[in-house]
């Protein structure tokens, strides 16, 4: 076992090898345009891109043409809310998200206040739910999109989105969710959710950085962020990244091929974890909900507890060679605290918050080194 230990698989994950593998023929020997329909250099591009487009659309139960390639899951966000907004402002100017959503979602529909649209920021429970009811009541005669994560990046809890997605179509409003995080950890279809718009981002599922898709259901119309050639039916032009495309797909292909497998481990070691800090800190909290009750309410790579006081410090020395974060990879560069957090009440002050995600690489070996480190501070304690 090599050290420091990777348990941070919520910010990112290593490229899988057959990934790579699958990727490498499509930079320098089939380094074609896929736009570039008078040759055979071109037509080659195009059909892996196609392929890769089936294989996306195949993950989620889709149609090829409901697939668009993007650079990733804040520009999957972006376009899905800001193109909806274009499109529908005639319609009506109200948005509805929920206050622990990742800020590419967050910040994308308050941005469009600016633009005279309303948005209303709904609260969570103390295990970061929503309720039904409160997307309900939230809507109005002029909501025009609701955007409502299927898995937080922090807590990891995992929101019942079929619902909510049959109320939004029941009211003829259009339901968007940034499945960037479930991708890869929970089976998704597209059909059975009731989803309009899905965001998500290859590198959190052993795909290459730079790469995502956004899913339009066909009978949504979303108009382009950027504009110029008119690629990916008008929607996002710019010459494809046709490895990274390649990559994405293959990426998708093995995460549903592994998925029953990869959860089962996963949850059981992120288990195991949660019953050694419980045990060597009876002073933490969970973040969340309950790992060992509500098993399917959460993704099942993640842990995310908070420690009153020294033995917070102390939890995080002792995990020194273990790469754990400490709040949201994705807003701990900004030096705020959490956001999600904040909405669930638990930023108050003394706590030392830490987040486990376990990913594909992780080893029991691993897994026995970390929980050895936590009880060291039990075992400094006693
Ligand atoms: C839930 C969620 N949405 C969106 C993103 C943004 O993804 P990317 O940085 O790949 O654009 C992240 C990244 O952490 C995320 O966890």
């Amino acid at each position: 076992m090599k050290l420091p230990i990777y348990l941070d698989y919520h910010a990112t994950t290593p490229v899988d090898e057959r990934v790579l593998e699958a990727m490498q023929p499509y930079f320098i020997e089939i380094f074609g345009n896929p736009a570039s329909s008078s040759h055979v250099f071109g037509w080659q591009a195009s059909a892996a891109v196609e392929q890769a487009r089936r294989q996306v659309a195949d993950g989620l139960d889709a149609d090829p043409e409901e697939i668009v390639f993007t650079s990733g899951a804040s520009e999957s966000n972006n376009l899905a809310i800001r193109g909806v907004a274009r499109l529908c402002r005639e319609r009506g100017r109200h948005i509805v998200t929920v206050a622990t959503e990742h800020k590419a979602v967050l910040n994308t529909c308050l941005a469009l206040e600016e633009d005279g649209f309303r948005v209303t920021v709904l609260g969570v429970d103390g295990e970061g739910g929503v309720e039904l009811d409160a997307v309900r009541a939230a809507l109005a005669d002029d909501t025009i999109l609701v955007s409502i994560m299927h898995a937080n990046n922090e807590i990891g809890t995992i929101q019942d989105i079929a619902p909510i997605g049959a109320l939004c179509r029941d009211r003829g409003v259009l339901f968007h969710t940034d499945a960037t995080q479930s991708i890869g950890r929970r089976l998704f279809n597209v059909r059975h959710l009731n989803v309009d718009l899905v965001s998500f981002s290859g590198h959190k599922f052993y795909g290459p950085k730079g790469t995502g898709a956004l899913f339009i259901r066909r009978s949504v119309d979303c108009a382009p962020l950027i504009t110029g050639g008119g690629h990916e039916s008008g929607v996002r032009s710019g010459t494809l990244n046709v490895p990274g495309v390649v990559g994405l797909a293959k990426a998708v292909e093995l995460a549903n091929q592994s998925l029953k497998d990869e959860t089962a481990r996963t949850r059981e070691w992120r288990d195991d974890l949660w019953r050694a800090i419980r045990e060597a800190v009876p002073t933490v909290l969970l973040n969340g909900p309950d790992p060992l009750e509500r098993p399917d309410d959460r993704l099942p790579n993640n842990l995310n507890v908070s420690v009153p006081g020294a033995e917070g410090e102390a939890l995080v020395a002792a995990l020194d060679q273990v790469a754990v974060s400490t709040s949201s990879a994705c807003t701990s560069a900004s030096g705020e605290g959490s956001h999600v957090l904040k909405a669930i009440g638990r930023d108050t002050e003394g706590l030392t918050h830490l987040r486990f995600g376990l990913g594909r690489p992780t080893t029991r070996e691993e897994i026995d080194y970390t929980i050895g480190c936590i009880r060291a501070v039990a075992g400094a304690r006693a």
